[in-house]
């Protein structure tokens, strides 16, 4: 049997495993590109003058091999507001609900403005910013996390980048890949973070039928973290899989140490669907915050992006004080697998070998 992990995307991109870790931690990052794998960084949450640094970084560690920035580009997000206008539109209701939360569980204010306020989903002018950041560098694979990428298709190509598209249904991967989008990120309902309501195993078949015969490679996402999960990715016909929470307890990562314990000890039913963080559809550990927002007394949750700016001092406070009774962090419904603290290198490696076991059984009982 020809190797089964030696997928298409192993060839686009010159890597040996078709696996792509998104992480917001650059040391995870480089340990994955420097083991085999992939890695796009989360730069959502930076200033343009952070991004081009963190660039320069990896750069300086990977040796050549590529990499990608992923930003979000949240077409219903208002054109240009400050911190503090944004601040304004938040309703009375809401403000007095966050304080009462905040008594009621003894929440520590941040040590400083919460990295939330520099977040890309605030407004376009920022995330047209942060994009500029990705052109001059010339960044090897832009992903968009949230929002079409078709309008910066042209100008990435002609700078010979690619661009990569996360899709949550059939047919926004149908939109994207009409209109040249390179790799679809084929996102189901198990995964960290913002996401839909279509669970993997049903969306990423039928993105998989969306890319037939363009050539355009598929990647699964959503509740990947064992080869077993790799496995049966590539069986459902991608070409490779994308994987978040997998990497938030690795030894590299930059999470404090009682979000790990807290991530670790998780299991699958921790990790809540949920719009009071972002108010978009968000799949994160529960918490206080969770539980206050799904109590018969509270407001309405607010539209993007008024709250994320008023979950963002509770999630801030909880993160300086290492409150972990208070803490809550993006989870995928795969958590359930993460039990241990282990290096990178070693989780992608458990990852490969798992996935190889899988194919070789499968190659025994045909034998
Ligand atoms: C802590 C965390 C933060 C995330 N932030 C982003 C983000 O800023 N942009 C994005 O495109 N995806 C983000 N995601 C989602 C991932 O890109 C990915 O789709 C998701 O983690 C896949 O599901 P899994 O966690 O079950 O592997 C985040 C995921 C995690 C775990």
């Amino acid at each position: 049997m020809s190797d089964p992990l030696h997928t298409q995307l192993c060839e686009k991109l010159g890597i040996e495993y078709p696996v792509v870790a998104f992480t917001h931690c650059k040391d995870v990052a480089v340990a994955v590109i420097n083991s085999g794998g992939f890695a796009v960084l989360g730069e959502a949450m930076h200033t343009p003058d952070h991004i081009a640094e963190d660039i320069k970084w990896i750069r300086d560690r990977v040796g050549g091999k590529p990499f990608g920035i992923d930003l979000v580009l949240p077409a219903a997000a208002p054109e240009e507001k400050t911190v503090e206008e944004l601040m304004a539109m938040i309703p009375q209701q809401q403000r007095d609900f966050e304080q009462a939360i905040k008594k009621k569980y003894d929440v520590p204010e941040p040590k400083d403005a919460p990295d939330l306020h520099t977040w890309g989903g605030l407004d376009q002018k920022r995330a047209l910013d942060q994009l500029e950041v990705i052109f001059d560098e010339k960044v090897p694979v832009f992903a968009s996390g949230l929002g079409s990428p078709a309008f910066i298709l042209d100008r990435a190509h002609q700078l010979g980048m690619q661009v990569w598209g996360l899709v949550g249904k059939p047919r926004q991967a149908k939109k994207q890949i009409a209109a040249g989008t390179d790799v679809i990120i084929a996102q189901g309902y198990d995964a960290a973070g913002h996401t839909g309501t279509i669970g993997t195993f049903s969306i990423v078949p039928q993105v998989v039928d969306a890319a037939r015969g363009t050539g355009v490679p598929v990647i699964a996402a959503g509740g990947i973290t064992t080869g077993r999960h790799l496995a049966a990715a590539l069986a459902l016909g991608a070409d490779g899989v994308w994987t978040g929470s997998l990497w938030l307890a690795s030894r590299e990562s930059d999470l404090n140490q009682p979000l790990k314990e807290r991530l670790i000890e998780a299991g699958t039913e921790d990790a809540v669907f949920s719009n009071c963080i972002s108010g978009y559809t968000m799949r994160t550990t529960r918490s206080p915050w969770h539980d206050e927002w799904a109590s018969a007394d509270a407001p309405p949750v607010l539209k993007p992006p008024l709250q994320m700016m008023l979950s963002s001092d509770y999630i801030q406070g909880s993160l300086d004080y290492q409150r972990k009774d208070l803490m809550t962090e993006a989870a995928g419904q795969g958590i359930h697998y993460i039990t241990e603290m282990k290096p990178a290198r070693q989780i992608l490696s458990d990852l490969v070998e798992e996935a190889l076991d899988v194919f070789d059984a499968f190659a025994d009982d045909d034998e």
